[in-house]
């Protein structure tokens, strides 16, 4: 005899498959990373991650306008920053002349509407590729809180809206919040890397940004993979500290994590679609062996329905084209 109960009943039109579907990405959930270069009229494919550009700042304007029409409000703004202007300390970090921060300027004063975020770490700037200060071969916490504090200030006065620190220094989060504060600049928000995993899926935005570190790996400041309950320590700090928002990174590999700090936060949780994520899905659908559009969509799906609020994720532009 066949049970009375038949699941395929909810499944049957188009209708009613949209009736009782749980979970729904929009475009008010994604944020979209973009690299830029200095100069003019510079839009440089990245080779590991087709369709993904380093762009100067008059193209940035123009990407930011045509995502803005295509309703992505978000933007998270990465530097590629030549060897030349790479030091121990960071020091083009808070150059206000530095080509990073007049951009940020030029776009918060043409999109004031536009949400725009930033990276506080010093790997991008660091001739030792690293998030923190290096000194005989080890990363200094302390140290490296006063080089971000000026780094987070010198961005906060440009206007930005978010500080996205994703450094894993120790008491950041607390650093920066009071800093900003007491410079008056109590309304930026920040969006911490709470839980950021030492993962393999960063290689190609290293490749980016040209940051891969120079000796070593990242194993004592981002997180060992195999740990769980280490992320609500993170969030727990993150929490006190004042963050106000939570991010777990990378993603996929990581949706348990994702989950946990949903059930155990009341903050809003951001994952990051990372770049080895997003290349992996390119580099099969180019190949033909998947169908592209379809596993971004169930990728981002996925992510959502794990618990996060938001997502930081390269396929933002493109997920929003397949809506028109
Ligand atoms: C560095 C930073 C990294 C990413 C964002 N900020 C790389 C790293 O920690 O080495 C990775 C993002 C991605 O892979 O898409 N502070």
């Amino acid at each position: 005899m066949l049970n009375t109960r038949r699941p395929r009943r909810n499944r049957k039109s188009e209708a009613i498959r949209a009736m009782v579907e749980e979970t729904r990405v929009t475009t008010d959930d994604l944020i979209f990373p973009l690299f830029l270069v200095d100069g003019t009229n510079k839009k440089i494919e990245v080779a590991s991650m087709p369709g993904i550009y380093r762009l100067s700042t008059d193209l940035m304007l123009k990407e930011i306008e045509e995502c803005l029409k295509l309703g992505i409000r978000s933007f998270d703004v990465f530097p590629a920053v030549e060897d030349q202007y790479k030091d121990k300390v960071a020091s083009k970090s808070y150059d206000s002349n530095f080509f990073y921060l007049k951009a940020l300027r030029e776009i918060k004063k043409q999109f004031p509407e536009a949400c725009i975020m930033t990276d506080v770490a010093m790997d991008p700037y660091s001739s030792d590729g690293h998030d923190g200060y290096v000194k005989d071969g080890k990363i200094l916490n302390d140290e490296t809180l006063e080089i971000l504090g000026k780094m987070a200030l010198a961005q906060a006065e440009t206007g930005i809206d978010i500080l996205g620190p994703s450094d894993m220094m120790d008491g950041r989060v607390g650093y920066l919040r009071n800093l900003l504060d007491k410079n008056g600049f109590a309304e930026v928000s920040i969006m911490s890397y709470t839980a950021k995993y030492a993962s393999g899926f960063y290689n190609p935005f290293r490749d980016a940004l040209d940051s891969a570190p120079k000796f070593g790996d990242k194993k004592t400041y981002q997180m060992n993979p195999a740990n769980r309950t280490e992320a609500l320590i993170e969030a727990e700090l993150d929490t006190e500290e004042g963050a106000d928002f939570l991010m777990v990174k990378p993603a996929l590999a990581y949706l348990d994590i994702i989950r946990l700090l949903k059930d155990n936060s009341a903050l809003p949780v951001t994952a990051y679609n990372v770049s080895g994520e997003y290349s992996m899905v390119k580099a099969a659908a180019l190949k033909g062996w998947l169908d592209g559009d379809r596993v971004m969509k169930e990728t981002l799906l996925s992510i959502k329905r794990a618990g996060a609020d938001i997502i930081l994720t390269y396929f933002a532009k493109e997920f929003a084209q397949t809506l028109k």
